[in-house]
């Protein structure tokens, strides 16, 4: 036998038994993300690879270690995106999009990132992407939080919580950084060899360290919170009385910087308990600095990104996932000489109720064989085809799930008939 081809570690396949979730899941949020007027946004898996340099910033962890990076045929170093929120603000300024318009925008699609795989952290993995540009004040930060807090609510999800920080403007963060490096200079010693690097490029993140050993030291530090500017800290008194208006509960933490360079101001983060080590389900933040970092005329913006396999897995531990839809009708034929006349009334139904399942009786098999498939199927109704009903222009109509007895309909009148049981032995609505 020839050797299988494994799939790549960290890229992880859906199959049709987990998918129910994951539609349920992008459904709500589209439902969601609609009702507070945001609109979909497709942007390619591929980008140049200078893109996320100076989005995401070169002393990032995606940046250093964990991009996808190629050299394609033409000598272009390109990347797979990391994350949404380079590639729809590229999108924003190559279309012309920005000229002092305004964008609620959402995106879903696979991120790419080679990390060291574990549950919860993929190679491959899914975000819904929310993002708004052009928006400066903090209602629309309160506006960003309040519309995952209902896609919570929507998918019936308790048990996760908000932080929120503010990193204030890159001004009052580079003052900060001095003091920070400083600090952190006169505990060289104690630090991890990734914090002595990060204390060069990007010392901040330091502050993220989940190594133990550097508990004491970070606890010591400097808080950015007391080095803030004052428009900031207004930005940020305003987010948290709306939050507290709409019933928001949030806690303030600190020391939450996130991992990618381009935020400002507010930044948040959505977390749970139920996943262990990769607690985040959702992080964003406001990013007003990147727009024009990248060419484009200075743009406030804010969005956030969720996980979905994370969002997923809390769905399946809560039992919160709706069942599969069974098929609604199954088409049993009985005898070779009309299989062809059943198929073609099979495409005839189709076209009469889109909105219904029909599945047909594939290869064949003998009557009895053909009805355990019928049951199998979930499907509420099995029509039979056989040779002596297309003989006379009828079909024989069978509940299955119920104790009712055959009945025949002329051929003419299926269609409607179909529908009418249907809507009878099932409470599904006709659509
Ligand atoms: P991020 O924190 O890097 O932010 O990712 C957002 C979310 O994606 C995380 O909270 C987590 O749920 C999920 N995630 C990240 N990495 C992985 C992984 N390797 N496997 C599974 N899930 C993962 C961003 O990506 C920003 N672009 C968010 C944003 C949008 N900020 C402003 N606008």
């Amino acid at each position: 036998m020839a050797q299988q081809i494994q799939a790549i570690r960290g890229m992880n396949d859906v199959l049709p038994a987990d998918i129910s979730a994951w539609q349920h899941l992008e459904a709500c949020a589209r439902e969601v993300a609609n009702s507070y007027g945001y609109e979909e946004i497709r942007v390619p898996l591929i980008e140049h690879t200078e893109l996320f340099k100076r989005a995401i910033g070169e002393f990032t962890d995606v940046v250093e270690k964990e991009m996808y990076t190629f050299t394609d045929q033409g000598g272009e170093s390109l990347t797979l995106r990391p994350e949404a929120t380079a590639g729809i603000v590229r999108a924003a300024i190559s279309n012309g999009l920005l000229r002092g318009a305004r964008h609620k925008l959402w995106c879903i699609g696979p991120m790419f990132r080679h990390e060291r795989p574990q549950k919860g952290r993929y190679r491959q993995f899914y975000q819904l992407d929310v993002e708004a540009i052009g928006f400066a004040g903090p209602d629309i930060d309160a506006e960003l939080i309040a519309l995952t807090a209902r896609l919570w609510r929507r998918l019936e999800l308790s048990g996760v919580r908000l932080e929120i920080n503010s990193l204030g403007t890159p001004e009052a963060r580079r003052a900060y950084r001095e003091l920070l490096v400083a600090y952190f200079r006169r505990y060289e010693s104690a630090l991890d060899a990734d914090s002595r690097r990060r204390l060069q490029g990007n010392p901040l993140r330091i502050l993220d360290s989940k190594n133990p050993q550097m508990a004491e030291v970070i606890a010591g530090a400097p808080l950015l919170s007391d080095h803030l500017d004052e428009p900031s800290r207004a930005h940020f008194q305003e987010l948290r009385a709306t939050l507290e208006r709409i019933g928001i509960a949030y806690r303030v933490n600190p020391r939450l910087v996130r991992g990618l360079d381009y935020y400002s101001r507010t930044v948040f983060e959505w977390l749970t308990d139920a996943l262990g080590a990769q607690d985040a389900v959702c992080s964003g933040g406001r990013y007003d600095g990147l727009i024009a970092q990248l060419g484009g005329e200075a743009t406030p913006a804010v969005g956030f990104a969720l996980g979905i396999e994370r969002v997923v897995d809390l769905l399946v531990q809560a039992a919160r996932v709706p069942g599969a839809v069974p098929a609604d009708v199954y088409l049993i034929v009985n005898g070779a000489a009309q299989a062809g006349a059943a198929i073609q009334m099979a495409e005839e139904l189709r076209d009469a109720l889109p909105h219904r399942r029909f599945e047909f009786n594939l290869g064949g098999g003998n009557f009895k064989a053909q009805f355990r498939r019928a049951d199998k199927s979930g499907a509420a109704l099995a029509l039979i085809c056989g040779d002596e009903e297309m003989a006379r222009s009828v079909v024989a109509m069978k509940p299955l799930r119920q104790e009712s007895g055959q009945t025949e309909c002329p051929r003419s009148e299926v269609a409607s008939r179909v529908e009418e049981l249907l809507l009878r032995l099932t409470s599904r609505p006709s659509g």
